[in-house]
């Protein structure tokens, strides 16, 4: 396995050797904007039966394709509606996954046997450059074994993988931090299946007014109509988890907790907003009150807690709108219990 150094982040020939890594049937774990992802050839269904054994993931749960370019969309789909031009229009290369009607090209190692298929062009330029250099589609699951935290660098692939990747391509740390918004079609009606950093309010604004929204959050005016973007939060499965517990707090309980910590020196870490005050034994991460620059940071301050052996690890809860909903939806994941 070989870890590509940062010198050679932009090395046009680390990129053409993980392409040919990729067409010989090999397994490339590559930087994208959202997370790292394991790439296997979509069309080799060796390489995906490796890929789905390294992740042990079961075979019924399907994987993204990753392309170049957005006219690709129909190798990969047939009756793609309009709503889905728009959106990749507005949205890519970008954190945005679309659910439509697999083509005969996709074999059903992708889908899990279902007749639909996730395609993503995600914006990192190693990622595209990758994908271009391939040509062809690159299947990709998040580049962690199933069940866990999602890898936000290159190190955390190897920490997970290990030798089990052929090549790991370093791009350094993922930009958003947390994993694609994920919209499918139903009944003509866009349904959010995963929320990410791509919102409903702007996936709405695109549908209703036929262009890119404003790069920042979009500000709803009482003239305009209330999102009609579905939102399908799916199941809180034990997902994205780490394997010290984590506890979700408002901040009264938070403070609550920290008196009860000051007394027993139970050694906890803690994920919240500036201004706590905490005893010793807490390890305190503060975290920005921006919700891009939180998603950005989450999974690696989970990691670095989960690694210190700490009994508990509390979060203080965020909100519950716009794009705080997708780090609310992968706290909640993490926080679960069976
Ligand atoms: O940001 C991302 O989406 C990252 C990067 C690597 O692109 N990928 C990622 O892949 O998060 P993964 O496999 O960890 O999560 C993909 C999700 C799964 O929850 C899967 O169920 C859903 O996408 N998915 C894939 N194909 C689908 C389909 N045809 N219908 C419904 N859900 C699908
Ligand atoms: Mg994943």
């Amino acid at each position: 396995m070989s870890i590509q150094s940062e010198m050679s982040l932009t090395s046009a020939s680390s990129i053409l050797q993980a392409a040919q890594t990729l067409k010989a049937g090999g397994l490339v774990a590559f930087p994208t904007e959202t997370v790292y992802g394991l790439g296997a050839n979509a069309e080799d269904v060796k390489a995906l039966s490796r890929l789905y054994a390294v992740k042990g993931r079961p075979t019924d749960h399907p994987v993204i394709v990753h392309v170049a370019r957005a006219d690709q969309l129909s190798d990969w789909a047939v009756d793609i509606p309009d709503m889905a031009y728009q959106l990749a229009n507005a949205f890519w290369p970008g954190p945005l996954t679309l659910i439509l009607k697999r083509s005969a090209r996709v074999p059903d190692e992708v889908t899990g046997g279902q007749d639909t298929v996730g395609i993503r062009v995600p914006s990192h330029p190693i990622a595209l450059a990758l994908l271009q250099a391939f040509g062809g589609g690159v299947a990709a699951p998040s580049a962690n074994r199933f069940g866990r935290l999602s890898p936000t660098s290159a190190l955390h692939v190897r920490e997970d993988l290990g030798e089990d990747v052929n090549c790991i391509l370093d791009g350094g740390a993922c930009q958003v931090g947390v994993e694609s918004t994920i919209v499918a079609f139903r009944a003509g009606q866009p349904v959010i299946l995963r929320p990410g950093m791509i919102t409903a309010e702007q996936i709405e604004s695109v549908l209703s007014h036929g262009e890119a929204p404003a790069d920042s959050a979009t500000e709803t005016t009482a003239a305009e109509p209330a999102s009609t973007v579905s939102r399908a939060p799916g199941t809180l499965a034990s997902h994205y988890a780490p394997r010290t517990p984590v506890e979700l707090l408002s901040a009264d309980e938070l403070a609550l907790q920290m008196k009860q910590v000051t007394a027993s020196g139970e050694s906890v870490g803690l994920i919240a907003f500036q201004g706590h005050s905490v005893p010793e034994t807490v390890i305190y991460r503060e975290m920005p009150i921006e919700p891009q620059a939180y998603a950005q940071r989450l999974y690696a301050e989970l990691r670095a807690l989960d690694a210190l052996q700490l009994s508990r690890i509390f979060v203080q809860q965020v909100p519950e709108v716009g794009a705080w909903l997708a780090v609310y939806d992968r706290l909640n994941r993490a926080a679960f219990k069976a």
